[in-house]
C-alpha cells in the first residue's frame, strides 16, 4: 500500500514538474518530494495552502504559499536524502531564520519546524491542476508615489484610549460602551481624551460581496458607533494591509477602498493600520510607503475626516513620509509593554526624529501602559512625563471603568496634558545626559520651557538645578507640574529629591522668546 501510494505521489509529482518547469523528469530518488503540494485547511499560522518544488536544468526551487504570507520563495533550497530543507523570510528583520523540513510520511509531505514561537506542523498531499488553481494566491498593483492632501487632524497629538493593552483580543462592544461612559463620568473626555479605539479583535468575515463585518462580539458597529459619538467621543478601528492583521483575523489586503467606504459609513473616525502581514508583501521602503499611500487616498476618498494612525513600527524612516501618505502619526518603535525597561528604553532611547513632527503629523513611541500594574506610581509619572514631552499621543491603555483615583489624578493632570498638547507642536529633546540623570527640555508656544529632570537609576537622587549652568535665563514663573504647585523663580538654583526612576517636571515662563537662550535642536 505504501509503495503504491509513493508511486502515485512520485507520477503526481514529476507531472507536475514536467509541467511547471517544462523541464525533464526529476531523478527518481528525489521525486517524491518535489512538484506541487496542497496543504490540508488548517488554522494554525501561517496557514500553509500549497507548495511548488522543482528542478530546472539542474537548479532546485520552490515557492510555498500561505495565508498569512502569501507566494513566498523557499530559501537554501537543499534536498538532504528524504528530506527537503528549507528557510522562508517573511520580511521581518527579527525573524531568525531557521530550517523548515518536508517528508514524505505516510504517504503524505508533511512540514515541521519552528516559525517565530509557533511548531509547523502541516501535511500535504500532490495537487491537482484545478486544486492548485484555486489556491493561487492574489496580487495587487499599488499606486504611484502621489502626495496624499493634508486632512487637517491632528493639529495636537491625537487623545483618547486604545483597548489593546488591556483587553488584547478580549474586546466586545459592552466592554467599549462601558470605557465610552467611564470616559465621560471620570472627566477624562473633557481633559482631552476623545478617541475610543478597538484595536484587533473586531474583526469578523468578509460577506459574499466582500465586504468586511465585525465578528459576533461586535453585533452592530453603526449603532456603537452613534452610541460613542452620542457621548462627544469618536470612534477607531484597526486594520492591516496584509491578509492578516497581527493576531490572525483579516486585514484589508484586496479590499483597501471597500473596507475604507465601509468603515466610513458606520462612522468610524480612526483608523490604525498595522502593517502586520503585510510586511512578506511589503518589504522595501517603496512598497510599504505605496501601501499606506493606498489606504491613505482610500481614508480620503470617502470624504469622511478619518485619523489616519501608521504603525509599521518605524522601519524605512516612516517619519519622513508619514505625512506624504495621509499619516497623522506613525509608530517609531515596536510594542510597549507594561514594565520601566520596555517603556524606558522607548521614551529615552528610541525616539523617533524630531524635525518630522508638528501639527498634523506626530512620532507615535506606542500606547500609555500607566495604570495597569506593572509599574510605580513614579514611573508612570516618568511614562507621562516623557510622552507629553515627546508631543506623543496620548492613548490610554488601562481599563478606566475601575480606574484608581492616583492614577485618575496622573492622567488628568491639565498641566502635563498642556504640555502634550502644545500647540507650537515641537518635539522635546534631552538637553543633558549625565549618567542616570537626564534633563529634557520641550519649547511651548507661549515662551516657556517644558523641563523633565529624570532620575533612571534605582535609588533616589538628589539633584540642584542651577538655571546659568544649564545654559536658562532665570524663569519668570516656575511651576511645579507633578506637586501642582507654584515655585518663587527668583532662587538661582533649585533642589529636589527624585525618586528612584522618577521625575520633577516644570514649567518655566518665560525662558524661550526673542533673547533665546536656549538650543533645543
Ligand atoms: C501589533 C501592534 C500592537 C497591536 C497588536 C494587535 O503588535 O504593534 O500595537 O495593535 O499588533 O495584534
Amino acid at each position: 500500500m505504501e509503495s503504491r501510494l509513493r508511486m502515485r505521489h512520485w507520477i503526481a509529482a514529476g507531472f507536475w514538474i514536467a509541467l511547471i518547469s517544462g523541464g525533464p523528469l526529476p531523478a527518481r530518488a528525489q521525486a517524491p518530494l518535489l512538484g506541487a503540494w496542497a496543504f490540508e485547511p488548517t488554522q494554525t499560522f501561517p496557514q500553509f495552502t500549497k507548495m511548488v518544488v522543482q528542478r530546472h536544468k539542474g537548479q532546485l526551487s520552490g515557492v510555498i504559499t500561505s495565508q498569512w504570507y502569501g507566494d513566498l520563495p523557499m530559501l537554501n533550497l537543499r534536498i538532504d536524502h528524504d528530506q527537503l530543507i528549507f528557510q522562508i523570510n517573511n520580511g521581518n528583520p527579527r525573524l531568525t531564520p531557521r530550517d523548515l523540513t518536508a517528508r514524505i510520511q505516510g504517504g503524505h509531505l508533511v512540514l515541521t519546524g519552528r516559525l517565530w514561537d509557533q511548531d509547523l506542523d502541516a501535511t500535504a498531499h500532490p495537487a491537482t491542476p484545478s486544486e492548485l488553481a484555486a489556491l493561487r494566491f492574489p496580487t495587487y498593483a499599488l499606486p504611484p508615489p502621489r502626495p496624499v492632501p493634508d486632512n487637517g487632524l491632528a493639529r495636537t497629538p491625537p487623545m483618547g484610549w486604545n483597548s489593546w493593552n488591556k483587553f488584547g483580543q478580549e474586546i466586545d462592544d459592552k466592554t467599549v460602551r462601558e470605557i465610552a461612559d467611564a470616559l465621560v463620568k471620570t472627566g477624562l473626555r473633557d481633559a482631552g481624551y476623545r478617541y475610543v479605539n478597538i484595536d484587533d479583535g473586531w474583526q469578523g468575515a468578509r460577506d459574499a460581496n466582500g465586504v468586511l463585518q465585525p465578528n459576533s462580539k461586535f453585533p452592530d458597529m453603526r449603532a456603537l458607533a452613534a452610541y460613542v459619538h452620542a457621548r462627544g467621543l469618536k470612534l477607531g478601528l484597526y486594520s492591516s494591509p496584509g491578509p492578516k492583521s497581527c493576531a490572525g483575523y483579516p486585514g484589508s489586503y484586496g479590499h483597501v477602498e471597500q473596507d475604507a467606504r465601509t468603515w466610513a459609513a458606520w462612522g468610524v473616525d480612526y483608523l490604525k493600520y498595522d502593517l502586520c502581514s503585510g510586511e512578506a508583501f511589503y518589504h522595501t521602503p517603496e512598497t510599504v510607503q505605496a501601501v499606506y499611500q493606498q489606504m491613505g487616498e482610500a481614508l480620503q476618498a470617502t470624504g469622511r475626516p478619518i485619523l489616519y494612525s501608521l504603525c509599521e513600527y518605524g522601519r524605512f524612516d516612516v517619519g519622513g513620509w508619514g505625512r506624504k501618505v495621509g499619516g497623522n502619526l506613525w509608530r517609531t518603535t515596536g510594542d510597549i509593554t507594561d514594565d520601566y525597561a520596555a517603556m524606558s528604553k522607548i521614551g529615552f532611547d528610541q525616539n523617533g526624529a524630531p524635525h518630522n513632527v508638528g501639527p498634523g503629523g506626530w512620532n507615535d513611541p506606542d500606547m500609555l501602559e500607566v495604570g495597569n500594574g506593572g509599574m510605580s506610581l513614579d514611573e508612570y509619572r516618568t511614562h507621562m512625563s516623557l510622552w507629553a514631552l515627546m508631543a506623543a499621543p496620548l492613548l490610554l491603555g488601562d481599563d478606566v471603568r475601575s480606574i484608581q483615583p492616583d492614577i485618575l489624578a496622573l492622567l488628568s493632570n491639565r498641566d502635563v496634558i498642556a504640555i502634550d498638547q502644545d500647540r507650537l507642536g515641537r518635539q522635546g529633546l534631552p538637553l543633558r545626559r549625565l549618567g542616570d540623570l537626564e534633563i529634557w527640555a520641550r519649547p511651548l508656544a507661549d515662551g516657556a520651557l517644558a523641563l523633565g529632570v529624570f532620575n533612571r537609576s534605582a535609588g533616589p537622587m538628589t539633584v540642584s538645578l542651577d538655571w546659568a549652568e544649564l545654559g536658562l535665563k532665570r524663569p519668570q514663573t516656575l511651576r511645579d507640574v507633578w506637586r501642582a504647585a507654584d515655585l518663587d523663580p527668583a532662587q538661582d538654583r533649585i533642589t529636589w529629591e527624585i525618586p528612584a526612576h522618577g521625575v520633577a517636571l516644570l514649567r518655566l515662563g518665560g525662558v524661550m522668546g526673542a533673547a533665546n537662550p536656549v538650543t533645543v535642536q
